[in-house]
């Protein structure tokens, strides 16, 4: 074998076993859009290394269940797949459930093409890419740049950072679309779904409801209630504040021919139309994060959305420009901070990376929406650092090293040390299940 392949393969094995250090160990991590999955739920992924390299193309029924497999040996792949989806329609009150998503993107596009079909409309009302819409959302993204959407968007309210629901109900009104969307990136308030979904139902168009973000803390009963509030479909990722593998999810309520129209085409528009392989070895660590979270998503999602209060409101008291003042600037996992009086976004998450604080520069909703380079804002999660066990004065502690390396009062080495430190005094991963025998003798215990 030449050397330059040994070297190529040496690299990647040591690279890997040094990120698992620097990212799992040595840094502290608040990137709004990723999840923190318990000991129990990482055994359970190890432990699906058969399922892993196996396929399930096929259809399914009407209550998320599988209906035809087109492969052979799946014998145990049909009971894995239809216990996951029940564990999640069970977790979000709803009859019907695809887990064969294998991201958020992907709930999205088979969404977003599904419903489409059904209402041969391409018109979607989407959030403003600077008021968080997800780039799937967007004209220049999945939306418009694969499927073929036209986007219109929703009125946005600086002030209240939250959609303008007067003037959306307007703007749905006169659009007419098919789709009417809510949720986004950057969601630190619950959209107004109650004050538009019956407008957008009566102009012809399904309610979708992108919780990708958000979807633990509604699994803990602590955002909002998409489906009470009248949303068609919930399309989510499955790795962020819901601490689960990386993969996608659609939730509905299969209650009307209405829905069954648009729940047969979206099914459609995963298979055949855009899976194949549906990386069916994420589904056991799937049904056991939905139980963690049956279990403990309550108490997890409050003490998430304090923590991020908390954070909020020390960064304001401390002359940092923090969005949402007006409603306590956050009721989700995340806030937005404008960082122009500190260099921008990308200069501070470069210092703040330096100093092993690993967060993201983010637009804000007044920046242009084309300013991806420099946009005026961070954006903060603190789903991670909750789940490992930081209270309210952990996480005043954490903000006074994060201003530290804002304002310049110390090197950005000195405050390295001490985040360090910090991350290290919290070894445990809370909210969950220390290994699969865990949670079986959890569940002993009652069935
Ligand atoms: C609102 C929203 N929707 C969808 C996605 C895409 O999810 P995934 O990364 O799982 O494809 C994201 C990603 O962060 C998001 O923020």
């Amino acid at each position: 074998m030449e050397d330059d392949f040994l070297k190529l393969a040496l690299g990647l094995i040591k690279s890997s076993e040094d990120h698992e250090r620097y990212r799992g160990e040595e840094c502290i991590n608040l990137i709004a859009s990723e999840g923190l999955k318990s000991p129990a739920v990482n055994e359970i992924l190890s432990l699906s290394q058969d399922l892993e390299s196996r396929y399930a193309e096929g259809e399914n029924d009407l209550a998320g269940h599988v209906k035809a497999r087109h492969y052979q040996g799946q014998k145990y792949i049909t009971k894995i797949e239809n216990y996951a989806a029940d564990l999640m329609k069970n977790l979000f009150g709803c009859n019907w459930a695809d887990v064969r998503l294998v991201s958020g993107t992907h709930a999205n596009l088979a969404t977003f093409k599904g419903v489409s079909l059904a209402t041969k409309n391409n018109r979607m009302v989407v959030l403003p890419l600077s008021a968080g819409a997800h780039i799937s959302h967007d004209y220049s993204g999945l939306a418009g740049r694969v499927l073929g959407l036209e986007t219109i968007n929703h009125a946005y309210d600086i002030d209240e950072l939250n959609i303008d629901s007067e003037k959306s109900a307007t703007i749905i009104d006169t659009a007419r679309p098919g789709i009417v969307t809510f949720g986004g990136s950057v969601f630190p308030f619950p959209h107004p779904v109650k004050e538009l979904a019956e407008v957008a139902k009566e102009t012809g168009a399904y309610v979708v409801y992108d919780a990708a973000h958000v979807l633990g803390l509604i699994a803990g009963g602590e955002f909002q209630d998409p489906f009470g509030e009248g949303v068609d479909f919930i399309t989510a990722s499955t790795h962020k504040t819901f601490p689960g593998p990386q993969g996608g999810v659609i939730l509905a309520n299969c209650e009307d021919e209405r829905m069954k129209k648009a729940i047969k085409k979206v099914q459609h528009a995963v298979f055949p139309l855009s899976a194949s392989s549906t990386h069916l070895g994420r589904l056991p660590a799937l049904g056991l994060a939905a139980l963690e979270l049956k279990l403990y998503g309550k108490e997890l999602a409050k003490q998430t959305i304090k923590n991020a209060q908390t954070a909020g409101k020390y960064l304001f008291e401390n002359g940092v420009k923090v969005l949402g003042r007006k409603n306590g600037f956050t009721r989700s996992h995340q806030i937005a901070v404008d960082v122009r009086d500190y260099g921008g976004g990308q200069k501070l998450a470069f210092s703040l990376e330096d100093a092993h604080i690993v967060l993201n520069k983010n637009l804000l909703p007044y920046d242009n929406q084309h300013n991806h380079g420099d946009p005026s804002g961070l954006r903060i999660g603190f789903q991670d650092v909750t789940r490992r066990g930081f209270k309210e004065n952990d996480i005043e502690r954490l903000c006074s090293l994060i201003l530290d390396v804002m304002k310049g009062k110390r090197t950005r080495a000195e405050v390295r040390k001490d985040v360090i430190k910090l991350r290290q005094s919290f070894k445990d991963i809370k909210y969950g299940f220390q290994s699969i025998n865990e949670a079986k003798e959890h569940l002993r215990k009652y069935v």
